[in-house]
């Protein structure tokens, strides 16, 4: 006989770090009731988990008010950095928390500062595994709403990102956010089975991702990014050729409505560099002088996307709980 599940009653072994045992946590409950200090806190050794024998770590940030409802679940960003780069550095780059204080904010370190996908990536490296061990990790500790969990990255961030969506792994997200994406693992509208909600930001001057490229990136072949959008809107069930283009000044707004509205959006910015795009110019990247096109703020519209999607909500949703028994 057939058992099923809900999602939410799905249990997950975690391993804990520094014990022998195996855990068994319920998906929902097991990090409600612990009190956590709030604010942004890099210390590493205090944010440990081994992923496939491998020791992890990441920075976190905790809003203000998390300690006056203990069991109160709260939405969370997972969010990648640069090749190159560290958790602390996308924290200052995406800055979540000058914008808003109701998310967890999470800044996975990729090993040797990379994330999979790209040749130049450690070779056995899982990403995708320590994404899921994280997501674990973290249910033991904080209170989240595993219908409200979302990823974010820049450049080889934001192209593991993409690598998530396209992988049973991005199940557990209920939406992808990128700017600059170093998109080395989708080189094929056909090179991914999911519906998902998708928001890329990307520089028509990008000289590290080009827009347009000419020729292979340091981590393998890269995709035109115009393709890249439109294969999302197909795999989504859009006519890719039906987008709804508006001119703004300093970039182009694509959208497309497959799956639900505006469940597929892009954003070219036409003098910006290899950036997250900021219109304060008050972030990490905009210390670099190529980074000065001010056009568009994307972290509000990140939030603005977030805020739309759901995990029961996203697209493709209903696929793959069908394919996964839920
Ligand atoms: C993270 O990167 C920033 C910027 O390059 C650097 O200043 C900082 O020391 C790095 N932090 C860690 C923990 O490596
Ligand atoms: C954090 O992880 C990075 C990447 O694996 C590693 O280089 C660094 O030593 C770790 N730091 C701590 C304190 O665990
Ligand atoms: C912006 O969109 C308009 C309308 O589709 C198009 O004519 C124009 O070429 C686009 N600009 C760039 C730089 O892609």
């Amino acid at each position: 006989m057939l058992t099923r599940f809900t999602t939410s009653c799905v249990t997950l072994a975690a391993y804990m770090l520094g014990s022998e045992a195996v855990a068994l946590v319920d998906r929902h409950a097991s990090g409600c009731g612990k009190q956590h200090s709030s604010g942004y806190n890099s210390n590493l050794e205090e944010h440990r988990l081994v992923s496939k024998d491998v020791l992890r770590n990441y920075t976190i940030y905790v809003p203000t008010s998390y300690n006056n409802d203990p069991q109160k679940q709260w939405p969370l960003i997972i969010d990648y950095h640069g090749n190159g780069g560290n958790g602390s550095q996308q924290h200052d780059n995406s800055r979540y928390d000058k914008y808003t204080d109701d998310y967890l904010l999470v800044y996975p370190n990729g090993y040797e500062e990379h994330w999979q996908g790209p040749s130049y990536a450690v070779p056995g490296i899982d990403d995708l595994q320590f994404t899921t061990d994280l997501l674990a990790h973290l249910r033991t500790e904080y209170c989240i709403d595993d219908e409200r969990i979302y990823a974010s990255g820049k450049s080889n961030g934001g192209g593991f990102v993409d690598t998530l969506a396209c992988s049973d792994n991005g199940n557990e997200f209920a939406a992808f956010s990128m700017a600059a994406a170093a998109l080395y693992t989708d080189l094929s509208v056909d090179g991914c089975p999911y519906k998902r909600a998708i928001l890329e930001s990307h520089g028509a001057a990008d000289n590290t991702i080009p827009y347009s490229p000419t020729k292979s990136g340091s981590g393998g072949a890269l995709p035109q990014v115009a393709d890249w959008v439109r294969w999302w809107a197909q795999r989504n069930g859009c006519d890719p050729t039906q987008a709804e283009v508006v001119e703004k000044p300093g970039y182009n707004h694509t959208s497309y409505s497959c799956q639900g509205a505006n469940d597929v959006e892009h954003y070219k910015i036409f003098d910006l560099d290899h950036c997250w795009p900021s219109s304060s110019g008050d972030n990490y990247d905009y210390e670099n002088p190529r980074c000065d096109d001010y056009s568009l703020d994307f972290t509000p519209v990140v939030l603005e996307f977030y805020s739309r999607w759901t995990l029961s909500s996203a697209p493709g949703a209903k696929d793959w709980r069908m394919w996964k028994g839920d």
